[in-house]
């Protein structure tokens, strides 16, 4: 354990002294309140912070629970090995302090731009009185302000349905988690990582609900639910959600002084490295729809996830490829139009509407996972050519959904197909260097062990 750790470990047994107290008076407001609810607004509901959830018979219990519904070590999880927590306390390291000289801020720390993802930033109203921003991306980052539901959800038969009323945030709801770690993952109109940003260091955004998910430190049960093919439906229902909220936040973008957003282009379409024009993939290539040269719209959202489209509604796919092939166009021009990009933005965001929802509710089985593993690798020469971005994405679907159908299926060649999916990811290991050809052959090689 780090001394940094460790102080907070400590920080949070006594935050605990404290908030049994808030608790307790928490569970009186939230019994009277539940009660007249319907007579009566709800009182206004306040940050907490970490140290509420910490007590070892609530959350911060060092060794995780058998017995229980849930883990009941949720704390220790995150304050140990979630990123999460030191997402505050990287606003004062080395990066962070010289993107804030570049940027011209006092301190990253203090800055309202960093502290809308790397902490609650909220009003001083809405802090209680143990609240404390070094916690970072905390418990009620994602599960919502938990002033009115603290007390209450502690007692005994108190459902999630009941904490949800009092203002909890439904992660459990899978579309609804996704746009909770899209906030911060890839930016809203208040909350965003420019292409100013990025310049001055800032990691660039992407994000893939399931491979995200398997990378955060899990602190719930799992399974939540027994579905053997769940981690298929996350892949998709992330993607459905992830382009939706792209659509949103492009329309967003248009309406901000600096425009084109180079965020929203393809980064290697300028950032790669120049080599001999008989190496040249991209003169190879050509440069279809769009005058060469002019850096092209990032479809990576949509390129691979354009095969879940095809698998659960054929027309609708038709349509989703005609809109954002508008989109496409008019973003891949030198000086895109604002108002004709937020038009197709928002008629692709119209179509998206409920298709999240039958993603997430749809059932899943061998066949379906197969034909989208198939589908995607064979669909190699659109994904590679569509730039290192597309195929950063194509790699983790391959290996999201082959890690979901080998865990249920016995696959014969089982370790040429993990060997060949890492293949993939070897090539994007130096992204200036990306070759579409040649990551197209690996899609290839992939797709041919599918048969
Ligand atoms: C839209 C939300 C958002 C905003 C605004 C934001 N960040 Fe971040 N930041 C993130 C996310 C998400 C990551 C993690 C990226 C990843 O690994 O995928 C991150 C990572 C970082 C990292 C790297 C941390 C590490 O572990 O190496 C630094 C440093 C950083 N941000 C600094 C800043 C600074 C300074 C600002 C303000 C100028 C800022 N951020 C604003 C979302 C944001
Ligand atoms: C980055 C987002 C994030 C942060 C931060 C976070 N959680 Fe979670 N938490 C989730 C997600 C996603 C789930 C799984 C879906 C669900 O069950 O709601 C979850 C599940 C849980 C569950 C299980 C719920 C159940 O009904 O099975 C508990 C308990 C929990 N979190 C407590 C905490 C506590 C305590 C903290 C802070 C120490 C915390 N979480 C921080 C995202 C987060
Ligand atoms: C309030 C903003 C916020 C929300 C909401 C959020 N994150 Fe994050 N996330 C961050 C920041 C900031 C970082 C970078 C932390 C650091 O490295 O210091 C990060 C880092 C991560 C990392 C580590 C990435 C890496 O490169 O190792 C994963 C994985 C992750 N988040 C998954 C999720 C998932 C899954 C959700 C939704 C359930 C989610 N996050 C919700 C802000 C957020
Ligand atoms: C339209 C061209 C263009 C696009 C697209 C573009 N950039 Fe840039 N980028 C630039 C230019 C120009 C600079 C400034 C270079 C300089 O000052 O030397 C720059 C600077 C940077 C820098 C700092 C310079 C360095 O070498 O560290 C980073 C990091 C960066 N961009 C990342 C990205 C990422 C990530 C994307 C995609 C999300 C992206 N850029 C998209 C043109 C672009």
């Amino acid at each position: 354990m780090t001394n940094m750790t460790k102080a907070r470990v400590l920080r949070g047994l006594i935050g605990v002294v404290l908030m049994l107290l808030v608790a307790g008076l928490a569970a009186t407001a939230g019994q009277s309140r539940a009660g007249k609810a319907s007579t009566q607004a709800a009182a206004p509901v306040q940050y907490v912070g970490a140290g509420g959830c910490s007590a070892p018979a609530c959350h911060g219990s060092v060794r995780p629970m058998t017995q229980t519904r849930i883990w009941q070590n949720e704390y220790s999880t995150w304050v140990t090995q979630d990123k999460h927590s030191r997402a505050y306390a990287m606003l004062s390291g080395p990066v962070a302090t010289r993107m804030a000289k570049i940027l011209g801020l006092p301190a990253a720390n203090t800055a309202p731009k960093c502290l809308a993802c790397h902490a609650i930033d909220a009003p001083a109203s809405d802090r209680a009185r143990t609240f404390d921003i070094a916690d970072g991306v905390s418990c009620e980052s994602c599960h919502g302000p938990a002033s009115a539901w603290l007390g209450p959800h502690t007692t005994v038969g108190w459902t999630h349905e009941q904490s949800v009323k009092l203002g909890m945030y439904d992660t459990r709801d899978i579309v609804q988690r996704t746009e909770r770690c899209l906030e911060c993952h890839l930016g809203t109109k208040n909350k965003y990582v420019d292409h100013e940003m990025l310049a001055a260091g800032h990691p660039d955004l992407y994000f893939e609900l399931d491979s995200f998910e398997a990378t955060m430190p899990r602190h719930w049960k799992q399974p939540l639910e027994q579905d053997a093919w769940r981690d298929v439906r996350d892949w998709g229902t992330g993607q459905a959600v992830q382009l939706s909220a792209e659509m949103k936040y492009l329309q967003d973008l248009t309406q901000r002084e600096q425009w084109p957003e180079y965020t929203q282009l393809d980064c290697f379409a300028c950032h790669h490295d120049l080599v001999k024009t008989e190496n040249s993939w991209r003169q190879q290539r050509g440069y279809a729809g769009r005058k060469p040269g002019s850096p092209p719209w990032n479809p990576s959202r949509y390129i691979v996830f354009r095969e879940m489209t095809r698998v659960v509604d054929a027309s609708l796919a038709t349509k989703l490829d005609a809109s954002l092939a508008n989109v496409s166009a008019e973003m891949s021009r030198v000086a895109p139009d604002r108002a004709k990009v937020a038009a197709s933005a928002n008629e692709t965001a119209a179509a998206l509407d409920d298709l999240a929802q039958r993603i997430a509710t749809m059932p899943y089985d061998r066949a379906v996972t197969l034909k989208l593993m198939r589908g995607i690798s064979g669909d190699a020469d659109a994904i590679s050519m569509a730039g290192e971005r597309s195929a950063e994405q194509a790699a983790m679907a391959l290996n999201s959904l082959f890690l979901a159908y080998s865990r249920n299926v016995k696959m014969p060649n089982e370790a040429d197909v993990r060997s060949a999916i890492a293949g993939l990811y070897q090539q994007l290991q130096n992204p200036s260097a990306y070759d579409g050809f040649q990551f197209a052959a690996q899609m290839q090689k992939v797709n041919a062990l599918l048969h």
